[in-house]
């Protein structure tokens, strides 16, 4: 595995690879749930790049950036394993040699961003989307991947490269999880034990609500309320929306649906969900 860190070497060592390109942005503090998107990724025989950079433009809370956690040396390890063949490690001034602050083109998000963590997270789509812009434009990958369980995240990243005609495919995985439910997080070694005890509850209330809302659907308020329910952390939403759209569902909906939830604990903000697909011929009541 090469270890880039500047966006010349990065180019010139992938110009040498007569191989196609599948990309992973990730912004480390490495788990199962990233190793799951490089292995989709290496499956076939390409150059696996892999980048990490904790991007300042999509934090709201300068805590959240700054304690951002870091464990460099064993992501270098875990990503080799994986199979990544290009490691990319930018720094803030690789990345932004003027300052977050100091570009003077960023990408704002218009659509699908007024709902669930958009509409608690002011900007930070426009900051995911503008990062990601820059990467694609650096590494320029045949493929790129996504997880689900950031579904919202998914879906405007899908938009933006419709939008801008980038000539990437954008692939998304399944949400990888511990073995007692809770979606694999960097944020969750935040969570203090009793929290960390509590937590799994999130993902047992969300498939119990996916039942509850096939036979009777239900507001976002009351999908608030239902989560509180389950858990102790506070519920910033729990609803359901259609994907990739973001849109409420009208009744007699076919297609894919998301039910998204964000919940708060004293030094770590979990988001999860579950997607499920509608086909013509299911009976909803
Ligand atoms: P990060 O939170 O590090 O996540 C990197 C990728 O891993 C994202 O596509 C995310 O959806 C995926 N991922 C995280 N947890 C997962 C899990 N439990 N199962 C499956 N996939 C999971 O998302 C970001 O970084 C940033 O916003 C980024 C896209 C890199 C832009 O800065």
């Amino acid at each position: 595995m090469k270890v880039l860190r500047t966006i010349q070497e990065l180019r010139s060592a992938l110009d040498q690879e007569a191989s196609p390109t599948a990309f992973v942005p990730t912004m480390g503090a490495l788990h199962d749930g990233h190793l799951a998107l490089v292995k989709e990724a290496a499956s076939g025989h390409v150059a696996v790049v892999m980048s990490i950079f904790v991007n300042p433009l999509q934090f709201n809370d300068k805590q959240d950036y700054e304690g951002y956690p870091d464990t460099l040396d064993e992501d270098i390890r875990q990503a080799e394993a994986a199979g990544v063949t290009h490691l990319f490690l930018p720094d803030l001034h690789e990345l932004y040699p003027a300052g977050p602050e100091g570009m003077s083109t960023f990408i704002h998000v218009t659509k699908g961003v007024e709902v669930l963590c958009g509409a608690h997270r002011p900007g930070h789509f426009d900051g995911v989307a503008t990062v990601v812009m820059k990467l694609l434009q650096i590494v320029s990958p045949d493929w790129a991947y996504f997880g689900r369980k950031d579904a919202q995240q998914a879906a405007v990243i899908e938009n933006m490269v419709s939008d801008y005609h980038v000539p990437v495919k954008i692939i998304t995985v399944q949400t990888v999880r511990e073995t007692d439910g809770l979606a694999m997080s960097s944020r969750n070694v935040r969570l203090r034990p009793e929290e960390r005890k509590d937590a799994p509850n999130i993902y047992y209330a969300l498939q119990t609500m996916k039942n509850v809302y096939e036979e009777e659907p239900f507001s976002p308020e009351s999908g608030r309320t239902m989560l509180q329910k389950f858990v102790k952390g506070t519920v910033e939403y729990a609803e359901v929306r259609t994907y990739p759209g973001l849109e409420l569902p009208a009744e007699n909906y076919r297609g894919t649906l998301l039910l998204a939830c964000a919940v708060q604990y004293d030094q770590a903000r979990l988001i999860d969900n579950i997607m499920w697909t509608r086909k013509e011929e299911d009976h909803v009541s």
